[in-house]
């Protein structure tokens, strides 16, 4: 693993854009994996004005969200798919079919994780994976646990999950639904690269967890220590423990 440690949260997330934007202009049909979370906003915002400054073009871009919760519209406030709307897709030229998420209104969840993974397999896979991570040490919604799984799946949530992903279900823990969808740990590692952002003092535990191991279905970030490409960006606070 690569780690790279920057003074504060915002230039860690500003370097993060500059190393998409580098990727995007390396390979312009570039497959972004892309994740939801407070974490990456900062560098989805300076995504755009990199965009807006000529320095950014999506338009042969496409990417796939990385995970979404189950039970809801992708219009619903709580949806990743309209998060990833809102703070990103809408201020870059990624071309909207080239914008792919799961549903988690489908009728058939197992169905719809199924066409998920096949899309992704059909465009060739995701080339630059970016990840935030659970205090848990989830990535995706890969839950700390016994087992893992590799293929895009249903999953229930911890309620430690469910608590820290209030803020998007008007700041109650029992609006979030039970059970979400994610991309599997297979998935994530067959990435190109993979990018992971982590800032904040809540984050340093996992960060240490995740870079020292050892290799756990307890701390699922930990397994990336088995990817050939991984860079980890984070601020003083989260790395304080390296
Ligand atoms: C959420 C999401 C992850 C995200 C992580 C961290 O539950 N499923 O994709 O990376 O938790 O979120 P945040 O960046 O808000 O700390």
């Amino acid at each position: 693993m690569e780690i790279r440690i920057f003074e504060t949260a915002d230039e860690t997330v500003r370097a993060v854009a500059q190393r998409v934007a580098r990727s995007l202009r390396e390979k312009p049909d570039l497959v972004l994996g892309l994740p939801a979370g407070r974490t990456p906003v900062g560098a989805y915002a300076e995504l755009g004005r990199l965009h807006a400054a000529g320095e950014a073009d999506f338009s042969l871009a496409s990417s796939f969200n990385l995970d979404e919760f189950a039970g809801i519209e992708r219009t619903h406030p709580g949806s990743f798919h309209r998060f990833m709307m809102e703070h990103f897709f809408d201020g870059v030229n990624i071309p909207a079919g080239h914008i792919h998420s799961l549903n988690g209104a489908a009728q058939d969840l197992d169905a719809e994780c199924e066409r998920y993974e096949d899309e992704l397999v059909s465009v060739g896979g995701v080339g630059l994976q970016l990840l935030g991570i659970g205090p848990n040490g989830h990535i995706g919604f890969n839950e700390p646990g016994d087992a893992l799984v590799a293929r895009t799946h249903r999953v229930t949530l911890l309620e430690a999950t469910r608590r820290d992903n209030a803020a998007l279900f008007f700041d109650d823990p029992a609006q979030v639904p039970r059970e979400a969808l994610s991309m599997g740990m297979g998935t994530i590692l067959k990435a190109d690269a993979v990018v992971m952002i982590a800032t904040g003092v809540g984050k340093a535990a996992c960060v240490e967890r995740m870079v020292r191991g050892p290799i756990t279905t307890q701390l699922p970030a930990s397994f990336l220590q088995t990817h050939r490409r991984v860079e980890v960006y984070v601020d003083l606070a989260a790395g304080s423990r390296l």
